[in-house]
């Protein structure tokens, strides 16, 4: 996810976060005094890339510079925007990348960083990205803000399932234990109501992970239907130029190939890559002087990009939810269209392979996930008894589709059958 807007130059305390949560219990106590609680179903948030606060603690042998922190406890690592600016940008790209080990094919972070996500359940994490300025990284914070106008509560009946988006399904067990808790959890103290998971981007990949992986009669039981908004089901081409160049995630006045190394080194990147179900074999997506490279070709990118290590993690995770299979819950499926999409890039004596930012034709989808992609789930509708639908949004754009009033009605309305 792109991170938005300028910075400022308010460091993030505990203060501030002690403020907003604050603020939030304020937002909570005057609106359930007024509304009931509603009859409907309790609601579970899983975000995408980039769509959940994490949280670090460090004590480094080292650091890259002299002004970098070397021993702190406890502070936002994402998303903190003064962070992202030029020369902090290289203590933030040294704390959040994380180091592959080839022998039990797993990430970590670097000696002496502890990184984690911070109030699970709650919504919190997910509503706003930076905790001292909520104004700024706003994301779920506007479909929590409908449902608890119609009765919801934060904690309660609208919960929060954040988790560490750098990596891909296959190192986050720990995560989907909790969120099979949180669940059960949430359906019990809701008088055994059962939830609607509502996901966003990576997140829906996540949650079709985990569907695929519980008992049709545990889905039966606590599943009431499954509302994926934006999901990159085939992938989207955005995450291979990102995996050559890195992206300056945003307007940052960064270079982009100075962000590169951390995003490289996530897992849920190269979990992205497009498949080949959805790509044809001669469909070219990255054109440089020397060669033309297919969906077919992601070895030798990696090669060519010097980073070996790329086709190593892809091998891992390219098969985690490769087959889309169906995920035994009525699904509601949500997306944008309509807005200019990145699907083929030029790199040549201008801009080489792989340290300038390529030439980029656009095509459809969200701004972020190609067209097919984002209509991928629709073969479900042959594959499950349950119903499949499908709700587009013109002009809706990857993230900002969740501040859109139209889906938050949609979500009230058809997907929790509220008026
Ligand atoms: C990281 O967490 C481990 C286990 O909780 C702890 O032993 C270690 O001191 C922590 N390191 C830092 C830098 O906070
Ligand atoms: C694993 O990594 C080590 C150290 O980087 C390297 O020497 C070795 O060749 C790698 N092995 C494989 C199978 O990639
Ligand atoms: C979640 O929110 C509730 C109510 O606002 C609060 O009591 C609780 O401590 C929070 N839990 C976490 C883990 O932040
Ligand atoms: C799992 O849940 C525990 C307890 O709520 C929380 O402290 C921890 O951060 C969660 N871990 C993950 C990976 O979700
Ligand atoms: C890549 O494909 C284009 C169009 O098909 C072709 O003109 C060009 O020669 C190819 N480049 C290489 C290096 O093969
Ligand atoms: C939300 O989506 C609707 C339907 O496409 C559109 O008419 C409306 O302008 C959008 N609203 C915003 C604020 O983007």
């Amino acid at each position: 996810m792109e991170g938005e807007s300028t910075a400022s130059q308010v460091r993030p305390k505990l203060f501030f976060v002690l403020t907003c949560i604050w603020c939030f219990c304020v937002v909570l106590s005057t609106k359930t005094e007024k509304v009931p609680p509603t009859k409907g179903h309790p609601v579970i948030l899983v975000p995408g890339d980039g769509g959940t606060q994490l949280w670090a603690s460090i004590d480094k042998p080292a650091t890259v510079h002299y002004f970098c922190r070397e021993k702190e406890s406890w502070f936002t690592l994402w998303l903190n925007v003064e962070d992202l600016l030029p020369g902090s940008i290289d203590c933030f790209v040294d704390n959040a990348r994380l180091v592959y080990d080839n022998k039990t094919r797993t990430t970590s972070s670097p000696t002496g960083v502890n990184i984690t996500v911070v109030a699970f359940g709650n919504t919190s994490s997910v509503e706003y990205l930076d905790p001292s300025k909520i104004w700024l990284g706003k994301y779920f914070n506007a479909i929590v803000d409908g449902l608890v106008a119609v009765g919801y509560k934060r904690g309660v009946s609208v919960r929060g399932a954040p988790y560490d988006f750098r990596k891909a399904p296959n190192e986050a067990q720990i995560f989907f234990r909790n969120l099979t808790r949180l669940i059960e959890d949430t359906y019990r103290i809701n008088g055994n109501r059962k939830v609607v998971l509502m996901t966003h981007s990576l997140g829906c990949l996540y949650t079709l992970y985990f569907l695929n992986r519980q008992s049709n009669p545990w889905k039966a039981k606590y599943i009431q239907a499954f509302a994926p908004i934006s999901g990159p089901w085939a992938g989207a081409t955005k995450s291979l130029r990102v995996a050559i160049s890195g992206d300056n995630v945003g307007d940052f006045a960064v270079h982009a190939s100075v962000v590169r190394t951390a995003q490289r080194s996530w897992p849920s990147l190269n979990f992205l890559l497009v498949t080949d179900k959805y790509w044809g074999p001669h469909e070219v997506i990255v054109s440089t002087q020397k060669k033309n490279y297919t969906v077919n070709d992601y070895r030798e990118v990696f090669n060519d990009m010097n980073y070996e290590v790329g086709w190593e993690v892809y091998k891992d995770v390219r098969g985690l939810v490769y087959d889309l299979k169906a995920p035994g819950v009525p699904v509601y499926g949500i997306h944008g269209r309509d807005v200019p999409t990145e699907e083929f890039y030029v790199y040549n004596e201008e801009r080489p392979f792989p340290d300038y930012e390529p030439y980029i034709t656009y095509g459809q989808g969200d701004g972020t996930v190609n067209m097919r992609s984002l209509k991928a789930y629709m073969k479900w509708q042959h594959e499950q008894p349950h119903p499949v639908s499908e709700f587009e949004i013109s002009g809706g754009e990857h993230v900002h589709i969740l501040q859109n009033a139209t889906l938050i009605k949609y979500l009230i309305n058809t997907v929790l059958h509220l008026p």
